[in-house]
């Protein structure tokens, strides 16, 4: 998709961090969103400074390890805008401990967000998308995908699979006008779940590149 003006997307993980500027760039490019998250009073703040880029914005919350109903959820959401072109798998959460302390539900947890759900709420919109022959999904996936990471076995596995899953999903698509794109910062500063804990973890090696949500932001409109 090359001209986006007057889209409509879904953006998971639309309360906080990394979600909030993936949403004001989105919204600076006049893409209509449906922004979603646990958090309804977070999420609604970011609604109403979303509607002063003069675009529409909607709040579903949701906690997206807890349903199975990612078609009545894209439904809601084609309801209050219309169509969805652009769906933005952003919800994430990491958890770092050495592999044997984690409880098999927090793997559980952490492969449901961080990989399950984008592949069910991608199924869910492609339908659609296919039938319009026009849609791109962009994944937040992570360098921890892409190298091993000691501490985040199962986000950093969870993570490869979203990697592979777009892949995939890009090759089945090639003779379509839909997309599929994947995003993999490495340690972002300044906002999201690594600039809240910089000060206990200490800084990123500068050799890993530290990134900023604007960059972030701006390569997902990319
Ligand atoms: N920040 C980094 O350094 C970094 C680096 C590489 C990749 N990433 C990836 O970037 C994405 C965004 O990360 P971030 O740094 O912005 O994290 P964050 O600040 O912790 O935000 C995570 C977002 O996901 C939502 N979320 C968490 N659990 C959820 C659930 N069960 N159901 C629905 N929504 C849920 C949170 O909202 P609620 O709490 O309101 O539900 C929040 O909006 C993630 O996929 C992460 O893996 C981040």
């Amino acid at each position: 998709m090359k001209n986006f003006s007057g889209s409509n997307a879904i953006l998971t993980g639309a309360s906080k961090g990394l979600g909030v500027h993936i949403a004001r760039a989105l919204a600076k490019e006049g893409v209509n969103l449906v922004l979603t998250a646990r958090s309804a009073e977070a999420l609604e703040q970011v609604r109403d400074e979303m509607l002063s880029y003069d675009v529409k914005a909607e709040v579903i919350p949701a906690d997206l390890t807890e349903t199975d109903q990612f078609d009545s959820l894209t439904a809601e959401a084609e309801q209050k805008l219309g169509p969805i072109d652009i769906l933005v798998n952003n919800a994430g959460i990491e958890i770092s401990k050495p592999y044997e302390e984690f409880s098999p539900d927090d793997i559980q947890m952490m492969v449901t967000l961080n990989l399950t759900v984008p592949m069910l709420l991608t199924r869910s919109l492609l339908p659609g998308m296919l039938e319009r022959n026009r849609g791109h999904i962009v994944n937040i996936s992570s360098l921890a995908g892409k190298t091993g990471f000691p501490t985040q076995t199962p986000y950093a596995a969870s993570k490869a699979g979203l990697i592979m899953f777009t892949h995939s999903l890009r090759v089945e698509l090639a003779d379509t006008q839909l997309g599929a794109s994947v995003v993999c910062p490495g340690f972002v500063s300044d906002d999201g779940m690594y600039a809240r804990v910089e000060e206990r973890a200490g800084p990123a090696p500068k050799i890993l590149k530290p990134t900023t949500p604007e960059k972030v932001a701006a390569g997902v409109v990319h």
